[in-house]
This record gives C-alpha cells, sequence and structure tokens, in this order.
C-alpha cells in the first residue's frame, strides 16, 4: 500500500476532491492509498464512505476505504515514500501556515496542485518548494456540506489544471505522464459530476474567475442571501463598478480574459446595472438560485474568520496600484470588510452605506 496522492485541508473542495480521489486511484494502482491531512475536527466525516450530490444527479455514494486521515504530517512521513501529487485544498489565508505542515510530504518529484480561488497564494508555495513543479487548478462549481461525509455541488463546470510549458521543471515532462492518467480516469470514471481539464493559461482563467469572484465581498457586507443581494440594484452597482476596476486592470496587463460565464467578462457590468425588473429577466440564471445561498465570505465573517478578499478584491487592487489604474470601489469594500473582520458583533452595510 502506498500513497500517490495526498489532499491537504478536509473542508468542502477537499471533500469532494476526496470522494472521487479515492476511488479513482485506487482503480488504477489496486494498492493506492489517498491521504487526507485535516483537522481533527473533519475526521468523522471521512469514512469508508462518502456521498456525493449535485443539482442534476441523483445522490452517489464512492467506495472510500483507503483513505488515511491524519491530522499531523511529521507523524506520517517516517516510513512512507512521497506521494507524487499534492493537492493544497486550504483557504488562501492559510497557505503561508501550510508551509511547515505541508514539507515532510514533498519529495524531489512530488507536483503540488494549490486549489485556491484568488490571485498570488501559490507564490508562497513556489517560494517554499521552488524545485518542485507547483500548478494552479480552478473550481468552477461550489460546494457546500448537506450532511455529515455529504458534499453537495451546487452549480457546474470543468476543473482545470494548470498546463505547464513542456521542459519547464525537469521533474513534471515525466510526471505529466503519471499524472494524466489520473485525470483521464477521473473524467472517464466520473465527467458527469467532476469533468477536468488542462488549461494552458492559467492567469487569464484566475483573473477571470476573480472578476466573478468579486460579489463575494458585497454579499458578505450585506449580510443577506446572495439571492436577495443580487436583487438589491444598489448591490449590484457596487459589485458592476468593482468589475470595471478588474476589467481595466486586466486590459492593462494584456490579459484578454476567457468567457467562463453565461455572459462574457466584459458585458457583465452592463447587465448588472439593468434595472430589477430586466435583469431578473435576463439574468435568470444568476438568480435563479437557492433562495438561502450565501457565498464563502459570508460564512467565513458568519464564523469569525478571515476572508480570502485579499487574494480577490486585494489582487485588483495591488495590480491597480502598479499600473496606476484607481480601483475606489475595490479599496472602499475591502477596507469595510477589513473592519467587519475585526468586528465583534456581526452588522450589515447597505448600498447606500457604501456608494457615500
Ligand atoms: N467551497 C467552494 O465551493 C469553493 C469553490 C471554488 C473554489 N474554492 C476555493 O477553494 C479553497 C478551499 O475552499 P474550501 O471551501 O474547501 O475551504 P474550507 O471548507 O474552509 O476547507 C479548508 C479546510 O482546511 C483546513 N486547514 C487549514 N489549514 C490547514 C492545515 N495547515 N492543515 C490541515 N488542515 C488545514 C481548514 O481548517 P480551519 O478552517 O480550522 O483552519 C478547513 O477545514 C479556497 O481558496 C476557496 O476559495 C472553494
Amino acid at each position: 500500500m502506498h500513497v500517490e496522492h495526498a489532499i491537504v485541508g478536509a473542508g468542502l473542495i477537499g471533500g469532494y476532491l476526496a470522494a472521487h480521489l479515492a476511488d479513482v486511484t485506487l482503480q488504477l494502482q489496486s494498492d493506492a492509498r489517498l491521504l487526507v491531512v485535516g483537522r481533527d475536527y473533519a475526521k468523522s466525516q471521512f469514512g469508508p464512505r462518502l456521498t456525493i450530490s449535485d443539482f442534476a444527479t441523483p445522490v452517489q455514494t464512492r467506495d472510500t476505504q483507503n483513505i488515511e486521515f491524519v491530522t499531523n504530517t511529521s507523524s506520517w512521513a517516517s516510513t512512507e515514500r512521497y506521494p507524487n501529487v499534492v493537492w493544497l485544498t486550504i483557504k488562501c489565508t492559510g497557505i503561508k501556515q501550510v508551509v511547515p505542515d505541508i514539507r515532510p510530504l514533498i519529495g524531489p518529484q512530488t507536483i503540488v496542485v494549490c486549489c485556491q480561488n484568488g490571485i498570488g497564494s501559490d507564490a508562497v508555495i513556489r517560494q517554499a518548494f521552488p524545485d518542485n513543479p507547483v500548478i494552479r487548478c480552478m473550481f468552477p462549481f461550489n460546494v457546500v456540506k448537506l450532511n455529515k461525509g455529504h458534499f453537495h455541488r451546487g452549480s457546474s463546470g470543468t476543473v482545470m489544471l494548470e498546463r505547464l510549458p513542456l521542459g519547464q521543471y525537469p521533474v513534471f515532462d515525466d510526471f505529466h505522464q503519471r499524472f494524466s492518467p489520473v485525470i483521464d480516469a477521473l473524467n472517464e470514471q466520473y465527467g458527469e459530476v467532476f469533468p477536468c481539464a488542462w488549461c494552458s493559461n492559467m492567469d487569464a482563467l484566475l483573473w477571470a474567475k476573480c472578476q466573478v469572484n468579486l460579489t463575494n465581498s458585497v454579499n458578505a457586507l450585506s449580510n443577506l442571501s446572495l439571492k436577495e443581494t443580487l436583487l438589491d440594484k444598489g448591490y449590484r452597482k457596487i459589485i458592476a463598478l468593482m468589475m470595471q476596476e478588474h476589467l481595466a486592470v486586466c486590459a492593462a496587463q494584456g490579459i484578454a480574459l476567457p468567457k467562463i460565464t453565461k455572459v462574457a467578462a466584459k458585458f457583465i457590468p452592463t447587465v448588472l446595472r439593468l434595472p430589477n425588473w430586466l435583469f431578473s429577466r435576463l439574468a435568470k440564471s444568476m438568480v435563479d438560485i437557492d433562495p438561502h445561498a450565501k457565498l464563502s465570505m459570508w460564512w467565513d465573517l458568519d464564523q469569525g474568520r478571515a476572508t480570502e478578499i485579499d487574494f480577490i478584491n486585494g489582487a485588483t487592487m495591488i495590480a491597480g496600484q502598479r499600473l496606476g489604474i484607481d480601483t475606489p470601489m475595490n479599496n472602499i469594500v475591502y477596507a469595510a470588510i477589513k473592519k467587519m473582520e475585526k468586528a465583534p458583533t456581526r452588522y450589515a452595510l447597505s448600498a447606500q452605506d457604501l456608494l457615500k
């Protein structure tokens, strides 16, 4: 029995990934174990079976008997050979702290897959492991936990993995041959619920995702459901203004944003500025969502945790400063989130408060 893949961060993305990777790696190699590194409180989730569901397909279970869950990597490492792949599924806010924890897992051939939203957190990993291939991975769908060991995919899309140019890392070319079968198997076996593809322009893809994720901060400040936030013209105006700043920053960097939503990136602000009656008709897919759903920054604030704002709105602001492009709406929202992160009790800000 040996570990080919390790997942660090037993949360929503880690759980959904583990449910599929455990089964697929076992099919490829009958003695493959999947190492999951997580907090003690998450351990009871990862039993011999995980449950998966989504908006389109019936509830399914996955055989995950080959998962080995550990809370401490130093106790695990001594007798093992290094995993081929370490998937980092923690939030951007935990990236610096995770470096010493993953060091025992990273051998000379190990590739690290950074699954974080936003821009720039992978730089910490590249700096810590300069000789290892570090690739980024974009999860387009949202995952929530419905019950213990039950991970639910709330939207669709293809998981995108960064394709590095051949020859960039001495070990990568060989690695690619070892990693591709797992991605092919995921597609073959679970293409309906876990489609994967390789992406040659990850920068552009992540900046496009970052634009969409700007909504996250406004949802958190509104203290409403996502649907209620989007049905408020004032909040939509704020999101549109932030997106316009983001688009200007991307254009100045020469980044052509790929289309990852029904509406092309540059037209989203226009749609957001439509009057309510027209917006709710034309952007039906945006508002036709679970009326209780909230985005991750809302949950972070609710649980008293730091948000990922530094890597989302913060990325737009830093690039704007570097390029001489003003980002006033992002600055206001950023400051408001930072203040709310420190507040002893939860409160809401209206669109008028933010647009003053
Ligand atoms: N959830 C989604 O729908 C979704 C969709 C697309 C992209 N993403 C992105 O994917 C990334 C992961 O998000 P998530 O929602 O899966 O986060 P999550 O549910 O908070 O899961 C992360 C888990 O990792 C744990 N963790 C943090 N540092 C650790 C360490 N050093 N060792 C072991 N465990 C550690 C966290 O514990 P503590 O909280 O106790 O530190 C938490 O249990 C984020 O960048 C997010 O933006 C998420």
